[in-house]
């Protein structure tokens, strides 16, 4: 009886009240008109309707439940617009730092193969490995300015219909390509501690570390792509119209972050017995510790975007609320390529840049204090390649000036210590 009484002074309302409750569809006028009169507001008073958080509320759970999925939005739509909320828009957070840390990414990689295939010409897995994390990382770079294209970054109720299925879509592409990615830098790293540290039972662990990589990635990848099936019910899904089986998205997600989680401190662990047992000049400490710290950042980056997944899980606004977490995949990933790529950029830059970057004059103990020289390229150029690294090797075995030596030739301490016998390892990786 009320309420029809309120929704004849409604019907003859403020002009405001009534257009709106045009704009709005039936579903959810309805739900104002039913809300209308518990509020202590005068429905002539825009302003005190809107401010009224109670009645907005009521009025949003109202029409979830008495709207369509479609309706719902739109309603939404018509009441932001008719309150003037603020237009927000963050849909440039992501492609920015896609570009910064892509385009870094990018360089790395390249520096890193010139570096390794035409420079020392010592091409290793660990360059197979970080140049498929490379390509794969691509196409979700690619999506992230596809996202904002359509949307990404903006609440959810100013998009319309087709616009969130296509934010959807290009979600689900750098999720599938976000999977192989961060896995295979982790297989970049561990190949560049088999290189570095040729103990037996080490390199057997890392063997099981990259099986495990390789198996999650496989499992995951696959599992991304039939996160529903059919596979594009995974983009029109959300509108609640296809026929579809989708399994928990979210359940999925969060295991993958935990699990890469685990992954990342566990390959941050896995070197420190190792290089307990190693007498390391400074420099080199400060090398190792410096890659580390990047890790570590790397795990950090992991563990916000975790929070960020479990926060906004369950987010009626994803395409503003997942901005976070869409960076945070992004970031990570990249930075994750970058670090990877640091032996080998620290040796580049050694080459270009001797002076500011500590190459010493390795010429220096050519030929004198037990140091050998093998294949008759010394002198040839200013960087000799095995020449330079076996004299080398041995002033880091015995004299203090082995602390400008870098991870490298770290290897060829350990060669050397170890016997001919590791030298199959060092050439494999
Ligand atoms: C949202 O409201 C604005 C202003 O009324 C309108 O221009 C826009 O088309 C609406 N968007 C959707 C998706 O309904
Ligand atoms: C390195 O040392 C050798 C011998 O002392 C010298 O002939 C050569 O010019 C030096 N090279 C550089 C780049 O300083």
């Amino acid at each position: 009886m009320r309420s029809t009484i309120w929704a004849a002074a409604l019907a003859i309302a403020g002009l405001a009240v009534r257009s709106w409750a045009q704009e709005m569809p039936t579903c959810a006028s309805d739900c104002l008109v039913k809300y209308l009169p518990e509020s202590k507001c005068d429905p002539t008073n825009m302003d005190c309707v809107c401010a009224d958080l109670t009645l907005m509320d009521n009025v949003g759970t109202c029409t979830l439940e008495a709207c369509t999925l479609f309706e719902a939005l739109a309603a939404k739509n018509a009441t932001a617009t008719l309150c003037k909320e603020p237009v927000r828009d963050r849909s440039l957070v992501a492609p920015i730092a896609t570009a910064i840390t892509g385009g870094m990414a990018l360089v790395f990689v390249i520096l890193r193969v010139y570096e390794s295939g035409f420079r020392k010409k010592e091409f290793h897995w660990a360059d197979v490995w970080a140049i498929l994390a490379m390509v794969s990382s691509i196409p979700m770079d690619v999506g992230e300015f596809f996202m904002m294209a359509h949307g990404m970054g903006k609440d959810i109720w100013t998009l319309a219909p087709e616009e969130i299925t296509e934010v959807v879509k290009y979600t689900w592409i750098t999720q599938v390509f976000y999977a192989p990615a961060i896995m295979l830098t982790k297989i970049t790293v561990v190949c560049f501690f088999m290189r570095v540290f040729p103990a037996r039972g080490f390199q057997l662990v890392c063997w099981g570390t990259i099986a495990h990589c390789v198996l999650f990635i496989v499992s995951t990848t696959i599992a991304a792509i039939l996160a529903c099936v059919p596979v594009e019910a995974a983009w029109i899904a959300w509108t609640g119209t296809a026929e579809a089986v989708c399994f928990n998205n979210n359940a999925f997600w969060w295991a993958h972050a935990a699990i890469n989680i685990i992954t990342d401190v566990w390959i941050l662990a896995l070197p420190i017995p190792q290089l307990l047992n190693l007498q390391l000049g400074r420099r080199k400490k400060v090398y190792l510790i410096m890659m580390f710290s990047v890790g570590l950042v790397i795990t950090i980056i992991s563990i916000v975007r975790f929070s960020g997944l479990i926060t906004y899980s369950t987010s009626t606004n994803p395409t503003f609320n997942n901005v976070n977490v869409a960076t945070y995949s992004v970031i990570e990933c990249n930075i994750s390529i970058m670090c990877c790529c640091m032996p080998a950029m620290l040796s580049f830059l050694r080459h270009v840049m001797p002076t500011v970057f500590g190459s010493t004059n390795r010429s220096d103990n050519n030929g004198k204090d037990g140091s050998y020289q093998v294949g008759g390229t010394g002198g040839r150029s200013p960087f000799p390649s095995n020449a330079i690294q076996k004299s080398v090797t041995h002033t880091v075995s015995y004299f203090p000036r082995g602390d400008d030596s870098d991870v490298v030739e770290l290897m060829d301490v350990e060669k050397n210590r170890q016997g001919a016998e590791t030298e199959e390892h060092y050439n494999r990786w």
